[in-house]
């Protein structure tokens, strides 16, 4: 261990244990129950999502210092169930000279009793009239082994710039690892000079020696760079996943500054051929990014995003004012049906639940749950509209085709994000201190939002009467995370 690394280890643990008595003084506000965040300071995409000798293991991109970014680093939570968690503390520091100003996002591959994490190592040089697109950053990928889930032995660095193709940025990063036949594949995200987003595959027979393979893009550019690409089979369906930045909002399509879907491909790897389908969004809501998915050992597919956008115009200072900022989503189980995923909430959450209501839609007007934390579904048999306003100012409705979410004051600049939804059968809410995940028809749509209600009111109001069907609301009770390392 070097200077840094021990010295970086007290400074966490000092803000870790800050952060812990100031928020057992006044309060842990707007913190959630159901959703991981960051002990102190800033979290972003998940990392190393695996389950591992049956642990399931949430790392995560972490600045603990402060609440609007800094340099990162990996935190790492652990759980038996999906539901209650262990927070591990950090297990990689931005120590070393490839990885100096952040231990960038990136996978784990498990094999032989052996956790494989794979990461970007990002430098920025100084002292240079850079861009930092052409000029001035290094993506170095980084390989660091594990045969615990707990300590992590050396970090060796495997690929540089100069190993990618030469007509590319600076910008390539968040390896993510799998095995097929004999060979191992990395699907990596990047930017070309020309500016298109794509993804670049390198193939290796070792785990360490890495080749760049091949690279695929869409028919049409899809923005200027793709970030945090996965790629995977479900129900026999190839899926490529990856947050394109660039792309112009078209009616109800892409309303966020940035983009988080999926394509599905038929993938060739052996003879470098693919084909891509219509890229699809994950979640019409506002905070959705990163998502990134792992096979657990009973072999569901399961996604985590973090709920939370680089450069959004609305903001999240209400949680920034506590020394904190940011959230992952509940992980949700895929599902290929019909030419889409679906995205389901995960039946580990129906042991959280007590308190149950039920009441036919006809009859429903209010119902007051103790706490904000809960789970709503609508059954709908009939409806031509609509309309629920949920705790103090957010309102969803359902009118000719179309599905509103529209905030308030609480939704601290956002205003509405729209769905095309032709025929409702279904909506399921998880409503957090300071979230909301909506899952309709089934989790073929999906809107995610925080939310920072003042007063917490807990109220949900049917204002439509329009509807036929029933309703089933469950108190929940939260997730336990425990801060020991
Ligand atoms: C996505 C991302 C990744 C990068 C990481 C840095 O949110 O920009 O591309 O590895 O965050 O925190």
């Amino acid at each position: 261990m070097n200077a840094l690394t021990r010295d970086l280890i007290k400074l966490v643990d000092m803000t870790e244990e800050m952060m812990k008595e100031k928020e057992q003084k006044e309060g842990a506000v707007h913190r959630e129950k159901l959703h991981l965040m960051p002990p102190a300071g800033w979290l972003n995409d998940p990392n190393g999502l695996c389950q591992f000798n049956g642990i399931y293991h949430a790392f995560f991109q972490y600045s603990p210092f402060n609440a609007e970014g800094g340099v990162k680093m990996w935190g790492h939570y652990t759980s038996k169930d999906l539901i209650d968690w262990e927070y591990q503390g950090v297990k990689l520091y931005p120590d070393q000279p490839f990885d100096c100003h952040g231990v960038y996002s990136g996978s784990a591959f498990i094999e032989d009793d052996k956790m494989y994490v794979y990461y970007t190592g990002n430098v920025k040089l100084e002292d240079g009239d850079f861009d930092y697109i052409n000029t001035g950053r290094e993506s170095n990928t980084v390989l660091v082994v594990s045969e615990d889930g707990k300590t992590f032995g050396p970090k060796k660095e495997l690929m540089r710039n100069v190993d990618y193709p030469s007509d590319l940025t600076c910008h390539v990063r968040d390896p993510k690892v799998w095995k097929e036949g004999d060979t191992y594949y990395m699907i990596q995200g990047a930017r070309t000079k020309e500016d298109v987003g794509q993804a670049l595959i390198f193939e290796s027979k070792d785990k360490i020696n890495w080749k760049f393979r091949s690279r695929v893009e869409s028919e049409k550019p899809l923005g200027y760079m793709w970030e945090c690409p996965d790629l995977f089979e479900i129900d026999g369906q190839q899926i490529m996943t990856c947050c394109p930045q660039g792309v112009d909002q078209k009616g109800y399509d892409y309303q966020n500054v940035y983009q988080c879907g999926y394509f599905p491909v038929e993938f060739d790897l052996k003879n470098k051929s693919y084909s891509f389908g219509k890229f699809q969004e994950f979640d019409k809501g506002f905070d959705i990014y990163a998502t990134q998915t792992f096979a657990d050992e009973a072999g569901r597919r399961i996604l985590i995003g973090w709920m939370g956008i680089p450069d959004a115009d609305y903001d999240n200072d209400a949680t920034v004012a506590y020394d904190w900022i940011h959230a992952l989503t509940m992980p949700r189980e895929l599902e290929w049906k019909d030419g889409k995923i679906l995205q389901h909430p995960l039946k580990e959450m129906k042991d959280l639940r007590k308190n149950a209501f039920t009441c036919e839609l006809e009859a429903f007007t209010k119902w007051a749950p103790a706490d904000c934390c809960f789970e709503l579904r609508l059954d709908v048999e009939e409806a031509k509209n609509l309309e629920l306003k949920l705790r103090e100012d957010v309102t969803i409705s359902w009118k000719d085709g179309l599905f509103t979410l529209s905030m308030g004051e609480s939704g601290r600049g956002r205003k509405q994000r729209f769905a095309k939804v032709e025929e409702l059968s279904d909506i399921t809410i998880f409503s957090d201190t300071s979230a909301i995940e909506i899952f309709i028809n089934n989790g073929e749509t999906v809107l995610t939002t925080r939310v920072y209600s003042e007063h917490l009111e807990q109220k949900v109001e049917l204002v439509s009467r329009e509807v036929k069907g029933s309703v089933h609301g469950y108190e929940l009770g939260s997730f336990e995370v425990e801060y020991k390392k």
